[in-house]
């Protein structure tokens, strides 16, 4: 304890600045998915939709640059047809030919004295600009001198004015409306290119979820191994880094298996040959000529082949690889306190009670996991006259059987030791309770090998309750 002094003053220092027990997550890392496929699945999407964002202004843009381009030029050449139309008829006719001509719509032509157009407006848009110069240098004689026009702007957005000279009189004035671009040609254009995004995004999230099943499963494969040593061997297929990772889990499940395999033949082995010199020992006993000696030597005898019997026996049920089945834990419940009810027949009804849903199905073990639950409803009854079952959802993926009896409970700097190989607490030994101190040992080395555990705990209101946890 002492030694645990200037750590224990340091985490006591950082917990008064109310330092958060858990580190708070990122912001990023707050709004992104749990799950490794939701992350991948949320970057690609993000990826993608990116690029059909980007490549849809691209398209865009392009596309208003056409429309500009054809717009100017179509109306260029308007521009120019009136113009040599009024250049070859004399000046007094010209306001009744123009009158005669039909217009395009946007567009606006008259005959005045004066120019409408001004260089003091705003420039006019560039295409438009370059269209005129290009009409006037490669359009057939008369040609256009650039002095004689004069093309701007005007206080309006998306009108502009060109003005052209007669070298006799007048001017002819045109007043040109651009219709604003329209980038999207067609709405089933822009239907495609949703659906296919759409397309893209579903084929993204399939492919996600198919890449990260290894995963799952390799999840799924270590979950069932901590619950089964005997658990089936992943398949080894798929991708080759799939494979890898299959055939290294199933090698280590293997090295596993082995490890416990060999461990049980050990104390399978050990007890067995202690059988023959305590045999010996029995025989070379009865031989003394102190009675008191001899019974004693006897007694200790007759107790330590018990516990070789009782460690061969736990030996041999551990080595027998029982399939793992579907199987009602209620009913197995109440079954073991039946059958404890009826090896304890001067004990009253009430001593034994069962409190939990109708049917409870769970994948386990059957005559392991009634071992399990057998000897410590034995326990309870032999050190404290009841046994009383309570099985519920102690949260989600979790079961809970609690253990309740009326005994002297456990103290509590033995309430783990007393899981130990031939612990017993003093106060057993004395009694004929018929153990050898393997009934815990066994029983959280079944509950262990299912996945779950078991603990004790002293009741605040006097007795001991086991807690027996499973994996629904
Ligand atoms: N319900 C209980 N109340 C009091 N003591 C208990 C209880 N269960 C177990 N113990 C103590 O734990 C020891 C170990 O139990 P166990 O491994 O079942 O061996 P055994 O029952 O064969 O003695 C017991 O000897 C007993 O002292
Ligand atoms: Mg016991």
């Amino acid at each position: 304890m002492s030694t645990a002094g200037p750590a224990a003053t340091a985490a006591a220092s950082s917990a008064a600045v109310a330092v958060p027990l858990r580190p708070r997550r990122r912001l990023l890392s707050r709004l992104l998915p749990r799950s490794l496929a939701g992350r991948t699945a949320v970057f690609l999407l993000l990826g993608l939709v990116l690029v059909q964002v980007a490549g849809l202004t691209i398209h865009a843009l392009d596309r208003v640059d056409l429309q500009r381009f054809q717009q100017a030029r179509e109306i260029s050449q308007r521009s120019f047809a009136i113009w040599r139309t009024l250049l070859v008829t004399p000046h007094e006719r010209r306001f009744m030919v123009l009158a005669e001509i039909d217009l395009p719509p946007g567009l606006r032509a008259s005959y005045d004295d004066d120019p409408l157009a001004r260089l003091s407006y705003p420039p006019p848009p560039p295409p438009m600009l370059r269209m005129l110069r290009v009409e006037s240098v490669m359009s057939a004689p008369p040609r256009l001198r650039p002095r004689d026009v004069i093309v701007s702007g005007s206080s309006r957005p998306g009108v502009m004015l060109a003005s052209f000279r007669f070298q006799d009189h007048g001017w002819l004035n045109l007043r040109i409306e651009m219709p604003p671009p329209r980038p999207w040609h067609s709405e089933t254009f822009l239907a495609a290119f949703v659906l296919m995004t759409l397309a893209a995004a579903g084929l993204t999230l399939w492919a996600v979820r198919r890449l990260t099943r290894p995963v799952r499963d390799l999840a799924a494969a270590a979950d069932r191994l901590g619950r089964d040593v005997n658990a089936p061997p992943l398949p080894e297929n798929g991708p080759s880094e799939v494979a890898t990772a299959a055939r290294a889990f199933n090698t280590m499940a293997e090295r596993i298996r082995r490890f416990v395999g060999d461990r049980t033949q050990m104390v399978a082995a050990i007890g067995h040959d202690l059988k023959t010199p305590i045999t010996r020992l029995k025989l070379r006993a009865e031989l003394l000529d102190d009675d008191e000696q001899r019974a004693k030597i006897l007694s200790d005898l007759e107790e330590m082949e018990a516990m070789i019997g009782a460690t061969l026996a736990f030996a041999r049920d551990d080595a027998a690889a029982e399939p793992s089945v579907p199987l009602d834990l209620a009913a197995l419940c109440r079954t073991v306190l039946d059958e404890a009810a009826d090896a304890n027949p001067d004990l009253p009804e009430a001593a034994f009670a069962y409190a939990g849903p109708e049917h409870l199905t769970v994948r386990a073990r059957p005559v392991a996991l009634k071992r399990a639950l057998a000897n410590l409803v034995g326990n309870a009854l032999a050190y404290g006259n009841a046994a009383r079952l309570e099985l519920a959802q102690a949260a989600p993926g979790q079961l809970r059987i609690a253990i309740d009896d009326d005994g002297p409970g456990v103290p509590e700097s033995e309430l783990e030791a007393v899981f130990q190989p031939f612990r017993r607490l003093e106060a057993s030994r004395n009694r004929e309770t018929g153990g050898t101190g393997l009934g815990l040992t066994i029983a959280r080395n079944i509950l262990r090998a299912h996945g779950g555990d078991v603990v004790l705990r002293n009741r605040p209101e006097g007795g001991l309750r086991a807690v027996v946890t499973l994996p629904a």
